[in-house]
């Protein structure tokens, strides 16, 4: 253990002296709200725009690991395609592709199907929460999920994984597998290390006290209109009348942390020391400022989705890119295992 850095730290350390390879695969389910965007996605952009060699793909096939819709697949991961290149993943700097796209992540996934034992599998935190919840849905892609998601990345040879709280258990399992490969049939892949996304607490707007998801009033969309945000932050769960301090407060002034300026934060934090903060301002100016940090992005997303042929060319031209070095890895594999 002890292997996984916080993002920050490699990027004070390390991204400043050398040119990291890094994969990251991104889940295509529905729309992202902020608290997705500030834990994940602006690491991503930021450590592209400091030049890194980065692999971004949309993970469609392991979306197909619980029940899905083929029109709600497909229009799930143009929307995330659209959302990603909309808030600056640029497709010259980054290599951004889909994960089905390139065939050879499968094939490998495969073969490291076949050196994994199934006790490491059936040991994984989230094959055992979800198969507890869906009883009558698992399929054996759930299990061997871990598999395909090593080859995702150990395929690119990368030296960095940045990822989730709950996906760091499959990186360290992608390291044991390398180390498995190597010894067995000779050193190929290197160990990559988990980045740690800054475990962000963004909490519900209507329950405080848990962290934001997808559902209903308690999240702000990174699509949602001037009007919606202004709407559901008029709805946030506060404090009691004349209690200043809450959770919800809390979380309000975080957020204005990230999206407000320092003068507006030192503003509304020295009325709350002076007891006369009120929250129908607070709400009002952080409305404004996350619909102004959008705007751009909003206006772009739209753009692209106008134009899914673009999308899908953007996309090939990725995978082309991909392809390449997942190719060069894959003959080197076959050989070491003696595959004709
Ligand atoms: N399993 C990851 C998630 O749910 C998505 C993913 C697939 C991934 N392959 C990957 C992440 C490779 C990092 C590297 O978020």
């Amino acid at each position: 253990m002890a292997t996984f850095l916080f993002i920050e730290t490699i990027c004070y350390n390390k991204c400043m002296e050398k040119s990291l390879t890094i994969v990251s695969g991104i889940r295509a389910s529905g729309k992202l709200h902020i608290g997705n965007y500030l834990g994940a996605l602006k690491q991503f952009i930021e450590l592209q725009n400091q030049g890194h060699n980065c692999y971004f793909f949309i993970a469609d096939l392991h979306g197909m690991t619980t029940p899905f819709k083929p029109a709600e697949l497909s229009a799930n991961t143009l929307d995330v395609a659209a959302t990603y290149l909309a808030a600056g993943i640029s497709p010259e700097k980054s290599t951004f592709f889909l994960q089905n796209h390139v065939l050879e992540h499968a094939t490998l996934a495969w073969i490291f199907n076949c050196i994994t034992p199934l006790g490491e599998l059936e040991r994984m935190t989230q094959y055992k929460d979800k198969s507890k919840t869906q009883k009558d849905s698992i399929n054996a892609g759930l299990l061997t999920y871990p598999a395909l998601m090593a080859a995702d990345i150990l395929i690119y040879k990368p030296t960095a994984v940045p990822v989730g709280e709950d996906q760091i258990q499959h990186v360290e399992l992608t390291r044991e597998i390398a180390r498995k490969f190597n010894s067995r049939f000779g050193q190929t892949f290197p160990e990559p290390k988990p980045f740690m996304q800054k475990p962000l607490r963004i909490m519900s707007l209507s329950d405080p006290e848990k962290k934001m998801s997808k559902t209903g009033d308690e999240a702000i969309l990174m699509d949602d209109s001037p009007a919606e945000i202004t709407r559901k932050l008029k709805k946030a769960v506060t404090a009691t009348e004349g209690n200043s301090k809450s959770p919800g407060v809390d979380n309000l002034f975080f957020l204005l942390e990230q999206f407000g300026t320092k003068e507006e934060v030192a503003f509304f934090k020295g009325q709350q020391k002076a007891g006369s903060l009120k929250f129908s301002e607070l709400k009002e100016t952080l409305a404004k400022e996350i619909s102004a940090y959008f705007a751009e992005f909003r206006e772009e997303k739209q753009k692209l989705l106008d134009k899914p042929d673009y999308i899908a060319q953007v996309l090939g031209q990725g995978a082309s890119r991909a392809r390449a070095v997942a190719q060069a890895t894959l003959i080197e594999v076959k050989e070491k295992i003696g595959l004709l």
